[in-house]
């Protein structure tokens, strides 16, 4: 099998599998909207590492198309040190974070194209930036060929070292007495690379600590979401019996006892036929 065709047949059974556990209930039309505030952060933040290393990647004078910008967590820092940002962004939730934020932050040269990358119809960039949005998407060879075509000098995809909600897997077999399908991450998209010819480099950035909850009922209702159990339910009724056990307070949040941390890969190049 291809590295693409690899990719493709990942996505698609951890979405097969999503679906059964959702029992023929329709998926939610925004799935992001119970998360939307998380991605509500302060553009001006001078300890984000991530920020601080894209920031070296955009000068004051160019532009740069942010798809899946999600609330602004980058693009917002991002807009502050080059000439435009194109936010590509789906999720009406995820949008709304973000002009908020930008809003309320007075930021703008920012703007929104309300659509998924592979309908938008934007201007090409200098700098076209892709962060945590691959592993959901299944014509990778399409979306990929499409940041390339848009970008002017480089694009910048950024990948963790597995799926962001792999430290909720093992609680699969626990619950669902199933493993959890994996979905691609940035092993599987530099083999996909490698297949389309694209030469890049890639830098692992600083791990990141897991999220976390804030609190008990947070962490109870979140992790059920995760698993697709209903809220009265007697899976539910298990996984809170469990929590004592599974949670562990860190540095005055709640994480998965034992979870990793999550190590950004920051994936750089430069789309053929551009200039150095
Ligand atoms: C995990 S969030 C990351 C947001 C932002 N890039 C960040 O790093 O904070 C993933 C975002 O990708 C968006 N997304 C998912 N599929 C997409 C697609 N096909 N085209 C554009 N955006 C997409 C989602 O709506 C969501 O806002």
């Amino acid at each position: 099998m291809s590295a693409i065709q690899r990719w493709k047949s990942m996505v698609e059974a951890e979405h097969a599998q999503s679906e059964r556990m959702r029992r023929h209930e329709p998926p939610p039309i925004d799935h992001w909207r119970p998360y939307a505030q998380q991605f509500r952060v302060d553009p001006r933040r001078t300890d984000d590492l991530l920020v601080n290393r894209l920031i070296r990647e955009v000068q004051a004078h160019q532009t740069l198309l942010d798809v899946g910008a999600g609330g602004g967590r980058l693009s917002l820092p991002l807009a502050l040190n080059c000439r435009h940002v194109a936010a590509v962004e789906p999720s009406s939730s995820m949008a709304e974070v973000l002009r908020q934020q930008a809003s309320d932050s007075s930021i703008q040269n920012v703007s929104l194209v309300r659509a998924k990358w592979e309908d938008a119809e934007v201007e090409a960039a200098d700098i076209v930036l892709c962060c945590h949005v691959l592993y959901v998407v299944t014509d990778i060879e399409r979306f990929v060929r499409k940041l390339e075509y848009n970008a002017r000098q480089s694009v910048l995809v950024v990948l963790y070292n597995s799926a962001p909600q792999s430290q909720t897997y093992p609680l699969w077999k626990q619950i669902h007495g199933e493993d959890r399908l994996h979905l691609p991450s940035l092993p599987e998209f530099q083999e996909v690379l490698c297949e389309l010819d694209i030469d890049a480099r890639v830098e692992i950035l600083p791990p990141q600590k897991p999220r976390g909850f804030d609190y008990r009922e947070q962490a109870l209702e979140q992790l059920g979401r995760r698993l697709y159990l209903k809220p009265d339910g007697r899976q539910m009724a298990e996984l809170e019996s469990m929590l004592p056990d599974l949670l562990e307070e860190v540095e005055g949040t709640l994480v998965i006892r034992g979870s990793q941390p999550l190590e950004p890969g920051l994936v750089i190049w430069r789309p053929k036929g551009t200039q150095n």
